[in-house]
């Protein structure tokens, strides 16, 4: 039987730092901010240093296909199949240095627990560290964890970044190949769960004065872009009742997605978080606008119909001021529930180390999670972090909650590894 830790911190302390390092140059492509796009060179930099903490925790350690990088800690048998744990690593730009990062830190302290105690399970643990989780550099997000869950769209292949670079040449820039890129995905019976430790990017743990928190389930979400276009001219000579300016049609655009947002339940959120504007120049009158539309809720009826009226809204608007509206969907992520049984488990590890019934919580963020639970079973662990803040560099957390969060990480493993015990599986015939 695998003991609880003594309560110290300097595991907690160590993944915190270890985030701290990685949010600067060179695991940044900024200089004066954290940006860790997808395949970029910080991106790089970040898996050699992850790559060494996992060798160094007791895991082989691999970048998978998709530019994932995997740590591999064996079970007692080869080829045994794996409870995952991890993570993202990309940022947003000008993002926090704990979104996704701390996760893939808390799984490889997790791992670290248990070598340095000697344990083995009859399952081996990986931890994951995904490549792309924000669309950090691609239109679309959990790229790599829609390629590791074997989902991927042939749309998906075909993506080009804002400088128009495809991914076939951002993979091969980093030693990876597009035509193998389907080759991340895992098979479903080597892979027992996923399992992911992330801040809550919310105020509810903060407000209500709990360090973790357990996720039931993650919001559904669409992403949208929408192309105005209008007549470009002279910004001098063309007279305003003559204009078919793209971008005063799309600020009042934006204004109906932030009405019909706020609109419904408190969980309903529509935002615009990206425009371009061509040609974007202050002396011309614009005549295209390329925008991006994210829609979330809890439930998906709720993100749907908003949708609706959001699709009803823009066309009117385009209609009365006679610019042209394409609206194309990007992404589809359907509410997503977390697996009730590794759930209470996880609440179950919550309750171990605080003694209180743990905070059950929707999260309105997206998470690989909602990707990897169409591979396997899913459980989420959130943590509390400063004033909710989060895609911001003010994004900050205590050394004492991530230890705690650990703890429960430990707990829950050796709660997982009790079950599948007592669950007389085929794995546990072999160990008998
Ligand atoms: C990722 O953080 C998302 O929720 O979009
Ligand atoms: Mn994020
Ligand atoms: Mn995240």
């Amino acid at each position: 039987m695998v003991r609880m830790p003594a309560r110290e911190t300097a595991s907690g302390l160590r993944a915190v730092a270890r985030c701290d390092d990685l949010g600067v140059a060179p695991y940044s492509d900024a200089d004066d901010h954290l940006f860790r796009p997808y395949l970029g060179a910080g991106h790089a930099a970040t898996l050699d240093r992850i790559a060494a903490w996992m060798t160094e925790a007791g895991m082989t350690a691999r970048v998978d296909a998709a530019g994932n990088i995997v740590g591999r800690y064996e079970g007692r048998h080869p080829d045994a199949p794996a409870l995952l744990i991890g993570s993202h690593v990309d940022s947003v730009r000008d993002g926090g240095r704990y979104d996704g990062m701390l996760g893939v830190m808390l799984g490889i302290e997790t791992v670290a627990w248990f070598a340095e105690r000697g344990h083995r399970f009859p399952f081996a643990i990986e931890v994951i560290g995904f490549g792309d989780e924000e669309g950090s550099r691609f239109p679309v997000s959990m790229l790599t964890s829609r390629a590791v869950a074997g989902v991927l769209g042939d749309q998906d292949l075909a993506l080009a970044d804002a400088a128009g670079v495809g991914l076939a040449e951002a993979l091969d820039g980093f030693g990876l190949e597009l035509a193998r890129f389907v080759d991340a995905a895992r098979h479903r019976e080597d892979v027992l769960a996923y399992v992911e430790a992330h801040i809550e990017q919310g105020p509810v743990l903060e407000a209500e004065g709990h360090a973790l928190g357990v996720v039931s389930a993650i919001a559904a979400q669409y992403r949208f872009r929408a192309v105005v276009t209008g007549v470009a001219g002279h910004a001098g000579t063309m007279a305003m009742h003559l204009r078919r300016d793209a971008l005063a049609a799309a600020a009042e655009m934006v204004l109906a997605v932030e009405r019909i947002g706020g609109m419904g339940p408190e969980d309903l959120v529509a935002t615009v978080g990206r425009m371009e504007v061509g040609p974007g120049v202050p002396n011309v009158v614009p005549g295209a606008v390329t925008f991006s539309i994210d829609v979330r809720a809890g439930v998906g009826a709720v993100r749907d119909r908003a949708a609706d009226e959001i699709r009803v809204a823009l066309a009117d608007i385009a209609a009365r001021r006679t610019v042209g509206l394409d609206l194309t969907l990007q992404q589809d992520l359907p509410a997503t529930p977390c697996d009730s049984v590794l759930s209470r488990l996880m609440a179950e590890a919550v309750q171990d180390v605080t003694g209180a019934e743990p905070r059950i919580l929707v999260s309105g963020a997206g998470h690989d999670a909602m990707v990897m639970a169409r591979l396997a079973p899913v459980a989420m662990l959130f943590l509390r972090c400063r004033g909710g803040v989060s895609h911001h560099p003010a994004e900050a957390v205590e050394v004492d909650d991530v230890q705690t969060a650990l703890e429960a990480m430990t707990a829950f493993v050796t709660r997982f590894e009790h079950t599948w015990s007592d669950a007389g599986t085929v794995l546990t015939e072999e160990e008998k």
